[in-house]
């Protein structure tokens, strides 16, 4: 039915027409013990979320909201990883779908959000069980806006949010996006695994928005500028905290409105 290309990824599929949310879902899942690989698959989110407690709009056969069930063998404070390395198999996953002279206006937003032309096409919501120092699973949530049009897009986010039929002018089969994103993502985990982080860490920031640049971070309870000098060896961003001193950055972002 979804003619994957896939080794072992979404061998095991669950997918619905309507549901809360596909994280919500693959916990379920996963706690009942599915396997690394099992995927869930809505073609509408009633209650889509987002990081930071936001809600994310999941309109039907207008993207993919799909979450994928991970069990690696790595330490939980190596968990951001997986975001990263998310977002660069979606970044090569979307970079397929533009033209050429495209190609440079893709870009990934700390930690997670793809970007055409500074505009948010897809994001990616990691979630993880853990005991002690042992992972239990991780749920890898995608969304991704595909084929909205310029009027689909909600008016207080009109300014942040694009879509891949708006960047490229047409329209798009869903099935064929999620092969392509199954396709990178098992590519780019399984060099993950193996190879460990260092050469994912290269092609992300490849693709990062403003490194090297002065930023403005917005944690839950703070927001401060300061220089984006790169990403640590688990994933964290490199910057300096409120009194100059070099830290890293585990959670919060960058600000859309960024100097
Ligand atoms: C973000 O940018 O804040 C992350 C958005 C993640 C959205 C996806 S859609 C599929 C999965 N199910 C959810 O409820 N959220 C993620």
């Amino acid at each position: 039915q979804w003619g994957l290309q896939t080794k072992w990824l979404a061998k095991s599929i669950l997918h619905k027409e309507t549901i809360t949310s596909t994280q919500t879902v693959a916990h379920e899942l996963a706690q009942d013990g599915a396997e690394e690989g099992t995927i869930v698959i809505a073609d509408e989110q009633t209650k889509g979320r987002g990081r930071m407690r936001r809600e994310w709009h999941s309109t039907k056969g207008k993207g993919i909201w799909m979450s994928i069930i991970l069990r690696p063998k790595i330490l939980p404070q190596d968990a951001p990883q997986i975001t990263l390395m998310t977002a660069v198999a979606l970044a090569k996953a979307i970079e397929s779908f533009l033209q050429p002279e495209q190609k440079d206006s893709l870009a990934i937003k700390w930690p997670n959000d793809l970007l055409i032309s500074g505009k948010k096409i897809a994001g990616i919501l990691t979630e993880m069980q853990a005991e002690q120092d042992l992972i239990q699973y991780i749920i890898v949530g995608i969304g991704m806006n595909v084929n909205h049009r310029a009027e689909d897009i909600q008016e207080e986010i009109k300014n942040k949010a694009t879509s891949l039929a708006i960047a490229t002018g047409e329209n798009w089969p869903i099935k064929n996006l999620i092969q392509k994103v199954l396709v990178e993502f098992e590519k780019t985990y399984e060099e993950y695994v193996h190879n460990g982080f260092s050469d994912i860490k290269a092609e992300w920031e490849s693709y990062g928005f403003k490194i090297g640049e002065n930023i403005k971070i917005r944690t839950f309870h703070d927001c401060w500028e300061a220089p984006f000098l790169g990403i640590a060896e688990d994933g964290a961003l490199l910057t300096k905290d409120k009194d100059g001193n070099k830290t890293k950055l585990y959670s919060g972002e960058i600000d859309w409105f960024t100097v």
